[in-house]
Order: C-alpha cells, then sequence, then structure tokens
C-alpha cells in the first residue's frame, strides 16, 4: 500500500497503459497504434498539411473506439484518491480520452490534447467539443474563418499543453506516480528525472519502461489490478 501522509502533495502522471483495460490500444504495444499507422502520415503538422482527410479518418477511428470505451478500475482508483487528497492531487494524462472525466476525476490536465475537441488550424477560436466523426464522404469541417478544424491534439513536433502548470507542480510534489507509459516520449519520459532525489517516485504498469532506473518503486503489472490495492485507504 502506498502511505500519504497529510504534508504529502501527489503528482500522477498518466499514460495509454491506463486505458488499456478498457480497450482503448496503446500505442507502443502489441497491436499498438504506431504498429498499424505510421506516425508522420497521421499525427504531425507536416501530415496535417499533406493530407488532412488521412488524418480525419485516423482519429474518427479513434474517436468511435474511446467512444465506445468504459472506465476500469485504475481510472476510478485515481479519481478516489482525488476526492481524498483534493488539491494535494494533480493528474496529468498523455491520453486524449475522456476516461478519467467520466471516472469522476475533476482536475485532469490532458497534456497532448482532448479527442473530443476540435479547434481552427488559423485563428484564436478556442478548442470546442466535437464528437463528429469525418469519415468520406462527410465534408472536412471549416472554421466560420475560412480556416481548417483539426483535432486538438499535440502532435509530433509540436508543444504539449500546460507546461507551465505541470512544471509548478511537479517542483511542490513529494510523491511522484507514473502509470501505465513507456517513459519513451519527452517531455513527460524526464518528468521523473526531474523529481528524482527530492520526491518519491514510483512506477506501476505492465512492463519496466524505458526510465525505470528513475524510479525509487516499481510495481508491475495491470494498472487496473495494482492501483485500486496500491491506494485503498
Ligand atoms: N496496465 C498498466 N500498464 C500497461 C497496461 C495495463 N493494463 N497495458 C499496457 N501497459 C503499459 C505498457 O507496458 C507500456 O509500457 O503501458 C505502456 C504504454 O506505452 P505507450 O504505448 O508507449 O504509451 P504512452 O507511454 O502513454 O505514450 C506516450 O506517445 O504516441 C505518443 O502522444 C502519444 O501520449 C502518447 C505518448
Amino acid at each position: 500500500m502506498l502511505t500519504i501522509s497529510p504534508s504529502d502533495r501527489v503528482f500522477v502522471l498518466a499514460g495509454a497503459g491506463v486505458s488499456a483495460e478498457s480497450g482503448i490500444p496503446t500505442f507502443r504495444g502489441v497491436n499498438g497504434l504506431w504498429r498499424n499507422y505510421r506516425i508522420e502520415e497521421v499525427a504531425s503538422p507536416h501530415a496535417w498539411n499533406r493530407d488532412p482527410r488521412l488524418i480525419w479518418e485516423f482519429y474518427s477511428m479513434r474517436r468511435r473506439v474511446a467512444a465506445a470505451a468504459k472506465p476500469n478500475p485504475a481510472h476510478f482508483a485515481l479519481a478516489k484518491l482525488e476526492q481524498t487528497l483534493g488539491e494535494r492531487m494533480f493528474l496529468c494524462t498523455q491520453n486524449v480520452d475522456n476516461l478519467h472525466e467520466q471516472a469522476g476525476s475533476k482536475n485532469v490536465i490532458h497534456m497532448h490534447g482532448e479527442l473530443f475537441k476540435s479547434r481552427c488550424d488559423r485563428c484564436n477560436l478556442p478548442p470546442f467539443r466535437d464528437t463528429n466523426i469525418y469519415d468520406p464522404p462527410a465534408e472536412l469541417p471549416r472554421c466560420d474563418c475560412g480556416g481548417r478544424i483539426r483535432p486538438h491534439i499535440c502532435w509530433f513536433g509540436e508543444v504539449p499543453f500546460d507546461l507551465d502548470r505541470i512544471f509548478h507542480a511537479l517542483d511542490e510534489c513529494t510523491v511522484f506516480m507514473a502509470v501505465g507509459t513507456s517513459g519513451v516520449v519527452e517531455p513527460a519520459a524526464s518528468f521523473v528525472a526531474h523529481v528524482g532525489g527530492r520526491a518519491r517516485t514510483i512506477y506501476i504498469g505492465a512492463e519496466e519502461p524505458a526510465n525505470a532506473s528513475a524510479f525509487t518503486g516499481c510495481h508491475l503489472g495491470k494498472a487496473g489490478e495494482i492501483l485500486p490495492r496500491l491506494l485503498s485507504e
């Protein structure tokens, strides 16, 4: 069981492994998204300029899969921890699905964006809720300004969202917990090194992440099985 004292501040970094048991494929695991799709074709600004229809086919597929998914015990355990700790918990997810929110988490930082939001690639229209599927022959969405509407996702080569708030919370945390992330994508993969030596650092996941040596504790297995146990009162 993870001991959390009344003065502890907990930073949780969630990855695709947290949603795996909900039926959402990871990126680099067996049958992962990047085994079936080429990043440079579906997840970069260059790809967007080259073939926006292919991009929308890819994210429409991901919207369909995510819309059918339900939160699993890992999501509920994190939502319950937030209830217990309140503002002493900071939940930063790399996932773009909304399963944390469906499980009841209130303060979720989506550093890589949100699948069910879109925005204009030209004007400053704030990201807006968009659950539409844009498969051929559907028209690709346009903004009133004439710009193209794109998925509100942080693509490779783009800067993740809310980094100021994230690093502020990293500087304050006394417990850093990473769950279901392979530790290969920056800047998230370096968060543990950023807090190392000052905070307790715990990894929970199906296999050792690439940055395993940076953690003081490691619990291997399914997040949906380990988290409820580890976070039980
Ligand atoms: N419980 C816990 N961990 C799991 C489970 C599970 N049920 N199933 C798989 N895992 C682990 C895998 O062992 C792997 O280490 O989850 C990790 C998922 O790794 P990735 O697929 O690389 O996903 P992630 O680390 O979240 O990717 C980071 O990369 O592609 C970009 O923007 C995308 O947010 C994503 C980022």
